[in-house]
């Protein structure tokens, strides 16, 4: 007998693990330090333009694969195209979420580190430029790091072993409105620090020159990493969606508050940046400097702080959680392995990557590809390689290679929804300026323009 698949019990359950995958370190701390090291409103403006024009399309397109197969991205494309090699960008979702999920298990254990410090009262009571030299010693030295970040990872797996209803859902149910409760909050509170609005103006006020490529790329990058687009982990999730719910909605819904946790998260921390005279550019390190500061000046700064880094770890573990489920999926349902077994097979690739990640800045340091170290590297190819590619083949194979009639009866729910505008929108979307602006990303790459 076919065993069931597993499946979201309710459509807000769905949603909110959706957008407990799209919020996350993604948001909160990888937007900021880009939009930082990419000088602000320029950089913002074009991410907006890249969630609207590529996002949301892209989205779709990989909801229509997984909702209207209930397969992975490999199942789908024998079932809905028998025959095509888009079959193969499965694999690059797969190793993708390897990756990625191996140096974002890293800042995790930083948000660890984190919290445990706060927790036990000794984050705060330094000098705001100490908080950079506590910074730097403590990604330094390799067995704190590894056993955060090892730690994490053991956390992360023992969810899943509860399956998607029990496990997911639930924890993404509680954690992310008190999520938002807490960044508009701090928003408040940075809003009122002197000077601040030097720092609004940092992030809204839009001056191209400081963009360029470097911006433009790693904008689109963003876009993609924080949506969780290209690495198959959307047709995971909407594998497991009911039929009956309203695709395009759901997706400009889980789009819009991931955009809004981003712009919220800029919020809390430039108008502190900039009030603290500290430099917007400095790199992955950023929040992990200013945060203390902003609590520091809180009253109740402890509680706010260990608050904080507990909400920051369930963001985080919803993420990692939907990363780790595409290869467990994929395992499952292509090489017919039992859960625990893909589960095992996930947690020890996943570990190897994160571990020689976690060691980047001490141990490893020397070892680097392209000028970067393995962390930053991998930072680099995440988003800007590997979502990239897979969601120019997502865009390309329902733009011009899927039948018509399976993007319609997905976006109409077979007949019982219009889909007037939204149809030609997504399918323009998905035909010509996704593969476009991604092929020309690439071209860039490789020095042709
Ligand atoms: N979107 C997540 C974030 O912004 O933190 C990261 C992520 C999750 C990327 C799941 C990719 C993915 F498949």
């Amino acid at each position: 007998m076919k065993e069931k698949r597993l499946g979201f019990a309710t459509r807000m359950g769905a949603v909110a693990a959706s957008v407990g995958s799209a919020v996350g370190l993604g948001n909160i701390w990888r937007f900021p330090y880009q939009a930082g090291d990419n000088g602000g409103g320029a950089y913002i403006l074009v991410y907006l333009i890249c969630v609207i024009l590529l996002g949301i399309p892209i989205m779709m397109s990989e909801f229509v694969i997984g909702r209207s197969t209930h397969k992975n991205m490999k199942g789908a494309v024998e079932q809905l195209t028998p025959g095509s090699p888009f079959k193969y960008f499965a694999y690059i979702g797969v190793i993708g979420a390897l990756l990625i999920c191996g140096y974002y298990s890293v800042v995790c254990g930083w948000v660890i580190e984190y919290l445990w410090n706060s927790a036990s009262g000794n984050l705060l009571g330094h000098d705001p430029e100490q908080y950079s030299q506590i910074f730097n010693s403590f990604i330094g030295s390799p067995d704190r790091c590894v056993l955060w970040t090892v730690l994490f990872l053991v956390l992360n797996f023992l969810v899943l072993t509860r399956g998607i209803e029990k496990g997911v859902e639930r924890v993404a149910n509680i954690m992310m409105p008190l999520l938002f409760v807490l960044l508009i909050v701090f928003c408040v509170n940075s809003l009122l620090l002197p000077g601040s609005m030097k720092g609004m103006d940092f992030l809204f006020n839009v001056n191209f020159d400081k963009l360029g490529w470097k911006g433009a790329v790693d904008a689109m990058g963003q876009a993609f990493m924080s949506l969780s687009l290209g690495v198959t982990c959307l047709i995971t999730y909407s594998s497991y969606f009911k039929d009956d719910s309203p695709l395009m909605k759901d997706a400009v819904t889980i789009s819009g508050l991931d955009t809004l946790v981003a712009i919220l998260s800029g919020i809390v921390i430039f108008p502190a940046v900039f009030s603290f005279g500290m430099e917007p550019g400095a790199g992955p390190k950023l929040i992990f400097e200013i945060l203390p500061t902003i609590f520091q000046q809180m009253p109740g700064g402890t509680i706010w702080a260990t608050l904080f880094f507990v909400l920051l770890f369930f963001a985080s573990i919803t993420s990692t959680i939907s990363l780790s489920e595409i290869p467990i999926t994929f395992m499952v349902d292509e090489y017919k392995f039992s859960r625990v077994k893909a589960l095992l097979l996930t947690a020890v690739l996943m570990s190897a990557v994160a571990v020689v990640s976690a060691l980047s800045f001490s141990s490893l340091s020397d070892v680097t590809i392209i000028g970067k170290n393995i962390f930053d590297f991998l930072d680099f190819v995440g988003p800007n390689f590997f979502m990239l590619l897979g969601g120019l083949a997502t865009a390309v194979y329902v733009g011009w290679f899927l039948k018509k009639e399976v993007v319609h009866n997905q976006l109409t729910n077979y007949g019982k929804r219009s889909s007037r505008f939204v149809q030609p929108y997504i399918i323009f979307c998905l035909r010509y300026l996704a593969p476009i602006a991604i092929v020309i990303i690439f071209l860039h790459y490789t020095g042709i323009i």
